[in-house]
């Protein structure tokens, strides 16, 4: 299930686990911890009823809807406040507060879940969203690690708030590049928590021992399930039908489909999930399926798939589906020549990676008719856009705001592989992988009593 993504070699146990030890596997507080607790409780009868402003350091996203958690914390003149920050709607859950504040970690300034205050190892996670945190509270319970969840992606602007981590884990927006990651000399593990790695400066983690992990194939049902949600809501005008349908407009014009029945879908990258969308669309709708892959997928062709070169495969499918990795060779695969080669009408739907795709030809493609319908779920420029909140805002990104107007075109904000079986897959194989490297393998039991 997982996969290094550096072939580094691992650190000495005692380097690994210069991460905090705990002696007892219980929680027991030290004299200095009940200080700290009693100054903290101290801190919330006396800040519970005052509103403090300025922005949320807990985050530093200055998004009003933002719910990494309604408190923060800040070191003002070696007390520690607790105050209450505009960006989380000016609500105090006093009750969680203290639960909060009792348990956080040193560090501060971000809400800690497991058994906190402890001496255990910690892991600091980057864009944990609100529906991520019940997971991997659940996930947790099994392996008692210190979680500072973070709700902001990881940037230049709030790399200071990982320093001194060992650990650190991150969604697919963070930024791991040798800029900010040579701000981190203690960092000694990153864990994605997904399947690209793109994001990561994995030469840069191969020289300095930063070992890498992903979380590989945890759901490829769920993405391969969201292309087919694509196709089938763009080749319906689902999207279109329902806006209509608000309106009591029951005019069907414009709405004409066509049978995915014995049309020809093209699958680039027959990998896990690229796999599974073939054995829908070939078993489930009766698709003739053809494939682009410098593997070939053997089961796939025993199944009745079979594989072509880019350029054929460009030329005869009605529907192109993408699921190959983001690496030098695919970026920008789909761009204005290769677009010239594929079928009038044809219908691209992108899940994998937002630069597989030259979004520019796309549009034009769309411009002309060239391209019939475009489903991306993925966008190269969607890192300052997407798992944000940015109605209101004034859109800085042409690009996308132009392709948004067009009726045959459907954006989701890389959400294929948002289902429940996908977060609960995905935070505990985080969780015990993090576990699994600090521990170096053995038996559960064993590794536990090390902690
Ligand atoms: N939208 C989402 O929510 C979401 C979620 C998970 C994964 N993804 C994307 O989906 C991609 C595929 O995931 P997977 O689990 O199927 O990966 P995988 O490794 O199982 O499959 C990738 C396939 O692509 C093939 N490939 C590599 N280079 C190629 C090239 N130059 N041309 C054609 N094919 C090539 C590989 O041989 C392999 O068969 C991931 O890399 C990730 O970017 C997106």
């Amino acid at each position: 299930m997982f996969k290094t993504a550096t072939g580094t070699g691992d650190p000495s146990p005692a380097e690994r686990l210069g991460l905090r030890k705990e002696s007892h596997p219980t929680h027991q507080q030290n004299p200095r911890e009940q200080q700290r607790v009693q100054a903290g409780k101290d801190a919330i009868n006396f800040n519970s009823a005052s509103t403090s402003s300025g922005w949320c350091s807990n985050c530093e996203c200055k998004d009003s809807r933002c719910s990494s958690s309604t408190e923060v914390e800040k070191q003002t003149g070696g007390q520690r406040v607790i105050h209450e920050d505009p960006s989380h709607k000016g609500v105090i859950h006093l009750q969680q507060l203290r639960q909060n504040f009792t348990a956080a970690g040193d560090e501060g300034g971000a809400c800690t879940e497991g058994q906190r205050g402890s001496q255990r190892p910690r892991l600091i996670l980057f864009s944990v969203a609100q529906y991520e945190r019940q997971h991997l509270k659940a996930a947790n319970k099994k392996f008692g690690l210190e979680l500072v969840l973070r709700h902001d992606r990881l940037t230049d602007r709030n790399v200071h708030k990982a320093k001194g981590f060992r650990a650190l884990s991150c969604f697919v927006d963070d930024d791991l590049s040798e800029k900010i990651l040579s701000q981190l000399p203690e960092l000694r593990l990153i864990a994605v928590r997904a399947t690209g790695t793109d994001n990561v400066d994995l030469n840069y983690c191969k020289k300095k021992g930063i070992k890498v992990l992903n979380v590989q194939g945890y759901n490829p049902t769920a993405i391969a399930e969201h292309a087919v949600a694509l196709m089938l809501a763009l080749n319906r005008h689902v999207a279109q039908a329902h806006q209509r349908a608000r309106e009591f407009d029951f005019d069907l014009k414009g709405n004409v489909g066509f049978n995915m029945k014995g049309k020809t879908v093209g699958i680039i990258g027959t990998g896990q999930i690229g796999a599974e969308t073939a054995l829908i669309l070939l078993k489930g709708f009766g698709c003739k399926v053809i494939a682009y892959d410098i593997k070939q997928n053997e089961n796939l062709v025993k199944e009745g798939v079979s594989y072509a070169s880019l350029e054929d495969v460009c030329a005869q499918s009605d529907i192109i589906s993408l699921h190959a990795p983001l690496t030098q060779q695919t970026k920008y695969m789909v761009n204005a020549e290769s677009i010239q080669r594929m079928k009038k009408g044809v219908m691209l739907i992108n899940t994998s990676r937002g630069q597989l795709v030259d979004t520019h030809a796309v549009l034009e493609g769309l411009k002309t008719g060239h391209i019939g319908y475009l489903g991306m779920d993925v966008y190269e420029n969607e890192k300052k856009l997407f798992f944000r909140n940015h109605s209101g805002e004034i859109i800085q990104d042409d690009l996308l705001a132009r392709l948004v107007t067009l009726p045959n075109v459907i954006v989701t904000g890389h959400q294929a592989f948002l289902t429940e079986e996908s977060l609960v897959a995905i935070e505990q194989t985080t969780l015990s992988q993090v576990y699994d490297w600090l521990n170096e393998g053995g038996p559960g039991e064993k590794r536990k009593s090390k902690l």
